[in-house]
């Protein structure tokens, strides 16, 4: 890793200020957007782990009518559940889904909480789906790592080095953690999901329109 050090407070500023002026512009409206109902954030966010958000978006809408509610999933037979998610593929994740329901039903009366250990103590949340449940659906100022924003955070503030080393992700989330804002969390943790997918993608970075560009170690613009 060339740069191990956490962002200074003012390159904080300067990228939030800048991620937001970029979401507020070209952000997506996306459903689980115009919502804080955990549950919807929940399976949204599993959902978008290994597909893409035009696959999901039918298959979203669909779920939740047939499952309205963690103990409706809960309630229905896992085979169901499974057949229902089929043609999103990874098919260990509505099983895992189906777990997670039932352990809320019977733990929590069919709610999420919003504590970080106690959901980690859940079978199928990780860190990042954790992060996402506390800063879309309780507005925790939480972090979040996946891939398209691990790479946006090791471009522009580490630069050189294996991007998925350990100790290198290990970083990532540091950095993840000392960026995120304490008003617009939300807004925040969306804006780096779409500027990961839209203009800091893996093959075709936008570093011409980018608006990280001159302070990027990525970026041919960048220093
Ligand atoms: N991929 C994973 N989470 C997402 C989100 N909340 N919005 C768009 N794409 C995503």
């Amino acid at each position: 890793m060339r740069n191990e050090r956490l962002p200074l407070p003012p390159e904080r500023r300067a990228f939030r200020r800048r991620l937001l002026a970029w979401y507020d512009e070209h952000g997506r409206d996306l459903p689980w957007r115009r919502t804080d109902d955990p549950y919807h954030i929940l399976v949204s966010e599993v959902m978008l782990q290994q597909t893409q958000v035009d696959r999901v978006l039918p298959k979203y809408h669909e779920w939740l009518e047939k499952y309205p509610s963690l103990p409706a999933l809960a309630a229905a037979q896992v085979e169901d559940v499974a057949e229902t998610w089929r043609p999103l593929g990874y098919n260990i994740r509505p099983r895992r889904l189906h777990d997670i329901a039932r352990e809320a039903t019977t733990r929590f009366g069919g709610t999420l909480p919003s504590d970080e250990a106690t959901l980690l103590s859940f079978k199928g949340l990780g860190a990042y789906t954790v992060g996402a449940i506390r800063s879309f659906a309780f507005r925790e100022r939480a972090a979040i790592l996946d891939t398209n924003v691990a790479r946006v955070l090791f471009r522009v503030f580490v630069g050189k080095g294996n991007p998925k080393a350990h100790a290198t992700r290990k970083h990532l989330w540091a950095v993840s953690e000392a960026l995120v804002p304490r008003k617009r969390v939300f807004d925040f943790n969306q804006a780096l999901m779409d500027f990961g997918a839209m203009l800091c993608t893996a093959r075709k970075p936008g570093c011409l329109v980018c608006p990280m560009a001159k302070d990027c170690r990525s970026s041919p613009l960048g220093k």
